[in-house]
């Protein structure tokens, strides 16, 4: 085979093999890499009726991709903060008893506000704006 033939013929075959290798390892580093897909916002959900909440209780509603907790603190009176625990991002949950919230993986308590009051947690849980509408009681972020 001419020389001109060949080195033709052998950038050919160089350019198959490279693209071949290029089919199998994109695919797999895209796996391994996903691109980022922002999370959707969240600005207000509906959290339930009135009726749903006993007075001093409190309850984990979904706000968007994480847990709200919404507390009705009086007949008329509701709060909600966010349920992630500032320090490690357990759960916390409303203790009827002390009329607190309390975050069981390290023994910490915030006020109904999200105040931190003991515990190793450095910051407050974000505070919603509740309102209720007719028999519903909506959550939102506050501006
Ligand atoms: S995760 Fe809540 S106190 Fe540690």
């Amino acid at each position: 085979m001419p020389e001109g033939r060949r080195s033709i013929v052998h950038w050919l075959l160089k350019g198959g093999f490279t693209a071949s290798v290029a089919s199998f390892v994109y695919p797999a580093l895209r796996f391994m890499i996903p691109p980022s897909i922002p999370e959707a916002s969240v600005n207000e959900v509906a959290a339930g009726k009135i009726t749903d909440l006993k007075v001093n209780s409190g309850k984990i509603v979904k706000f968007g991709s994480r847990p709200a907790l919404l507390i009705r603190a009086g007949e008329t009176e509701f709060k909600a903060v966010s349920a992630v625990c500032t320090h490690l991002n357990c759960t916390v949950q409303y203790q009827d008893a002390s009329h607190q919230i309390w975050c069981a993986c390290h023994n910490a308590f915030y006020d109904t506000n999200g105040k931190v009051l003991s515990g190793p947690p450095p910051g407050p849980l974000e505070e919603f704006t509740v309102r209720v509408r007719g028999d519903e009681v909506v959550i939102s972020k506050r501006a």
